[in-house]
């Protein structure tokens, strides 16, 4: 099993034990927990980091009423599978209470995401991103990583991170790992165990929609009328954007939210 420490002092006298023993790079990995094989992937690529810290942490800030809502209350925690999943991959996990992040309950100080936040996911979620970059930049602090590893399923919110590095000169590289999908294309998500075996067909309609615009991003109309039409796909949207996520900007990926069977699913790519 990896370490576990669950205070912020822990945590502070694990790093400066493996620091001593391990001089080198440290790689931090933030999640949420309930662990798959897409979390695992970016354990994987963090394999070359001296130092691997993973973070298991159900933000309730980027949760809708700051995490009183049933999403929150209901997201899977399961500590000790995460843990057996981690098994000789990761130095330390550092899974804290509400109460050690957020001493002080919620947080007078936040960072803020602007208008990268408020379209795409941040339209159907406000304030979900402004409590993603708040618990990221806690987590750069306390962890002072020299990498750290996003994957590109969450595309809006892996460009937000690398712009909040930009805008506020923390000292980390992002890296940004591909998507791991299942044999027929669908992106792996907790979500997907809530879809039955037809809707996980119809879902894939999700990931043909990005492979065909990552291909040829000049066929937006085409492929939006192609996904609008698929039998039990309820589009919210379908964009080729920029870096910036802007759609004015230089084309460099494309998003995707749609709901099937009533669970919101998220695909993306960058283009090829
Ligand atoms: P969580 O949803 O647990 O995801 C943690 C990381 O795993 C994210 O960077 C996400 O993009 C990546 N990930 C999830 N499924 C993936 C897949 N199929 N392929 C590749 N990567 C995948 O994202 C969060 O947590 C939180 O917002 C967090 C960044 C931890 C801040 O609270």
């Amino acid at each position: 099993m990896p370490q576990l420490v669950q205070s912020l002092g822990e945590l502070r006298r694990a790093l400066s034990t493996l620091r001593e023993k391990k001089p080198g790079s440290i790689g931090l990995i933030p999640t949420m927990g309930a662990l798959h094989q897409g979390h695992l992937q970016l354990v994987g690529a963090a394999a070359d980091c001296d130092i691997r810290v993973l973070s298991i942490f159900a933000n309730p800030l980027q949760f809708a009423d700051l995490g009183e809502c049933d999403d929150y209350r209901n997201y899977p925690r399961q500590l000790d599978q995460d843990l057996a999943l981690l098994e000789g991959s990761v130095d330390l996990v550092f899974a804290p209470s509400v109460e050690e992040m957020y001493p002080h309950g919620v947080p007078d100080i936040w960072v803020r995401s602007g208008r990268m936040g408020e379209i795409l996911e941040g339209a159907s979620r406000p304030g979900h991103f402004d409590g993603v970059v708040t618990v990221v930049a806690k987590l750069f602090n306390l962890v002072q990583p020299d990498y750290a590893f996003f994957g590109e399923k969450d595309a809006q919110q892996l460009a937000i991170i690398r712009r909040m590095v930009e805008d506020l000169n923390f000292p980390v590289e992002i890296v940004a790992v591909p998507i791991v999908r299942s044999a027929e294309g669908l992106a792996q998500s907790s979500r997907n165990a809530r879809l039955s075996a037809k809707g996980k067909q119809q879902a894939l309609a999700l990931s043909r929609a990005v492979k065909a615009l990552s291909a040829d991003p000049g066929a937006i109309d085409r492929v939006s009328e192609q996904l609008s039409a698929a039998p039990g796909v309820s589009l919210d949207y379908l964009k080729v954007v920029g870096e910036d996520l802007s759609e004015d900007s230089e084309p460099a990926l494309v998003l995707c939210a749609a709901w099937v069977e009533g669970v919101r699913l998220l695909d993306a790519a960058p283009l090829e």
